[in-house]
């Protein structure tokens, strides 16, 4: 196998397998990101192929080598459903569930990250550029710099990192921290997660950090410096303009709209069915604006997406039916025969079809109680090209920092949430207009190419020393 001067290493490869045992693009935006990079490079991936005990050798698909990592049953549960989900994504998205703390987890995350680094070792040419993924994978960093020193590392975060309050819960906050210095470069989507985990470094390491720059001590007493730094992720913008060009997804969406009754509003909610997501919330506040007659369902339907997520946590499993329960009961309290108040779907689209919903809907509602990004705010406004619709967005997700001109709101806060989705629903033409124009503006500017082109400078420049 001939060595790759790109390698990416994540959880997933970028494919899914499918039923006549072949292999299809997953849809992520990283993947669509790192395309060009991946085929003009003819660069490799590390990562999962996605379901238990699967073994598979590494082949090529468009232009990339995959490499899969098999994990077994065991992995799987304790590595992905646990360490990674059951204690890191908790912690990290500020303990609005409780973290599990159990050394048998922490055990396999090791020994799991140590496979994904030795893999990415064996397939990086000499002076290779290793860009590793989130946190599922934050101690690869120093394990692959440990055998593999001629390399430029980056890892890029993508959900949030807590504040060192919180963070300090985590019994492995030391290594966790020792594993991510290991890159050159290490970005997160928000400023404050790249000074929360510049605080985390002051206060374990006792390390000197300044500005973006922290200096690592090497073990020959010098010392190496890394760069944290934000660089918020983006969408593939252009494509959803070109599919919400399309005639037939615009004939979509308007089935989607008779399809409710042809109700004067439609609300949207998309989301993986995550307790970070603020479902609950949204469908509360929903719920009381029906009842106090506020919104009425012959004039309003929400629409909420909830793709299965996780299911095997058991957290996972007690905020569907918490959720199931509650749609149920505002559907049974407020629907008629011809109308209903919320239209839940628990499944996965293709994103022909959820443009077509993002262009059936007047609102968009994202309120999640922490999130990374969220790139379903920049989804909606990316495919409203006539520059109507109104983004509600919580100021909790990364995506806040760049679309102010959204209407934001604390989602805790039901009050505020109900008198922010009025405001949407009675938004003038103009408002709405005014608001969408600049919202567009930023995301189409700052794309998910522009995203990859910087981080993948900022380590070039690291490699050159020229920080
Ligand atoms: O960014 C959060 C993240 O965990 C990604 O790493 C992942 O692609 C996505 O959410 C979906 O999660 P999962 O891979 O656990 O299904």
């Amino acid at each position: 196998m001939t060595a790759a001067s790109f390698v990416v290493v994540a959880n997933r490869l970028p494919v899914d397998s499918d039923s006549d045992g072949g292999w299809r693009h997953s849809p992520g935006g990283l993947v669509t990101a790192l395309e060009p990079v991946m085929r003009s490079t003819r660069g490799a991936w590390v990562g999962w192929p996605g379901q238990p005990d699967m073994e598979v050798e590494p082949f090529d698909f468009d232009g990339t080598r995959l490499i899969p990592v098999t994990l077994s049953t065991d992995d799987v549960e304790l590595y992905y459903e646990g360490f990674s989900n059951d204690t890191i994504w908790p912690l990290y998205h500020d303990v609005i569930a409780a973290p599990r703390y159990s050394r048998a987890l922490w055990e396999a995350y090791v020994q799991v990250n140590r496979r994904f680094a030795d893999a990415a070792a064996r397939a990086a040419a000499k002076d290779a550029t290793v860009w590793v993924q989130d946190y599922q994978l934050q101690l690869v960093p120093a394990m692959l710099r440990e055998h593999r020193p001629d390399l430029t590392i980056g890892y890029f975060h993508h959900i949030p990192f807590p504040a060192y309050g919180l963070y300090s819960q985590l019994p492995w906050r030391r290594q966790v921290v020792e594993g991510l210095l290991g890159a050159d470069v290490i970005g997160f989507q928000r400023v404050a997660d790249a000074g929360n985990f510049a605080r985390a470094v002051r206060r374990l390491l006792h390390y000197e950090t300044r500005a973006s720059g922290i200096r690592v001590p090497q073990p020959d007493g010098t010392t190496r410096r890394a760069l944290a730094k934000a660089f918020p992720i983006s969408i593939d913008a252009a494509s959803y303009i070109e599919l919400a060009a399309r005639e037939d997804i615009q004939a979509r969406a308007r089935e989607i709209r008779e399809g409710l009754g042809n109700p004067a509003h439609v609300l949207l909610g998309v989301d993986r069915l995550d307790y970070t997501k603020g479902i609950g919330h949204r469908l509360k506040a929903f719920g009381e604006l029906l009842g106090e007659g506020r919104l009425s369902v012959e004039d309003v339907t929400l629409v909420q997406v909830a793709s299965p997520s996780r299911e095997r946590v058991e957290t996972y499993a007690h905020l569907r039916d918490e959720i199931e329960l509650t749609v149920g009961r505002i559907d049974g309290d407020f629907d008629t025969v011809g109308h209903t108040a919320v239209r839940y779907l628990h499944q996965a689209f293709p994103r022909e079809e959820m443009v077509a919903f993002f262009l059936a809907a007047d609102v968009m509602l994202v309120t999640a109680l922490r999130d990374g990004m969220n790139l379903v705010a920049k989804e909606y406004v990316a495919s409203r090209t006539d520059n109507h619709g109104v983004l509600v967005l919580s100021e909790f997700a990364g995506a806040y920092d760049e679309l102010g001109r959204a209407v934001t709101v604390n989602p805790h806060d039901i009050e505020g949430l109900k008198d922010a989705i009025m405001q949407a629903v009675n938004m003038p033409a103009a408002e709405q207009r005014r608001r969408m124009r600049s919202l567009r503006r930023r995301v189409l500017e700052h794309d998910v190419e522009d995203w990859s082109r910087e981080f993948l400078d900022a380590l070039a420049d690291a490699r050159k020393g020229a920080m």
